[in-house]
């Protein structure tokens, strides 16, 4: 990815932030997935009165790209808090286990435009040891 593309996925983020239903904790998320192929798809946080239904930015963006038949996913960018930024959730990783690669790159960016802090990572050091059925012997 060259920068120009990192800075269009941050900012795709950003954007989707905006559009986050956040009543409960007024934490706004977005996130923003490439494929390889370019294609953008992003997500924001949506929150429901039911507080345990509700669905981080990370996994929208993923279901919204899965569900058009989206694969091949080349990077990730998540936009979210006034300062510093934050990293995906345990389940969004999970989540971005079954459908990324252990070596996508992460990029964690506050929501401010002019914030200049970028967090990097690789997927499979925010989740070292992500659950798979490949090594699990299972009853057919
Ligand atoms: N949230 C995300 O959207 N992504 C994360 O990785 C962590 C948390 C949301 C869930 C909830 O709407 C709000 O942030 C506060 O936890």
């Amino acid at each position: 990815m060259k920068p120009s593309d990192w800075h269009d996925l941050e900012r795709a983020a950003r954007r989707a932030a905006n559009e986050a239903h956040a009543p409960y904790s007024a934490f706004r998320v977005g996130a923003a997935v490439r494929t390889r192929d370019g294609r953008i798809f992003t997500g924001a946080n949506i929150e429901n009165a039911s507080y345990g239904l509700t669905v981080c930015a990370e996994r929208v963006a993923i279901w919204k790209a899965v569900s058009e038949g989206a694969r091949g996913f080349a990077a990730l960018a998540v936009a979210a808090g006034r300062k510093a930024p934050v990293t995906p959730c345990g389940a969004c990783l999970q989540v971005l286990a079954e459908f990324c690669p252990p070596d996508l790159p992460v990029h964690c960016v506050a929501l401010p435009a002019t914030s200049k802090t970028v967090k990097e990572f690789v997927l499979a050091s925010l989740l070292p040891h992500a659950f798979t059925l490949s090594g699990a012997s299972r009853k057919r």
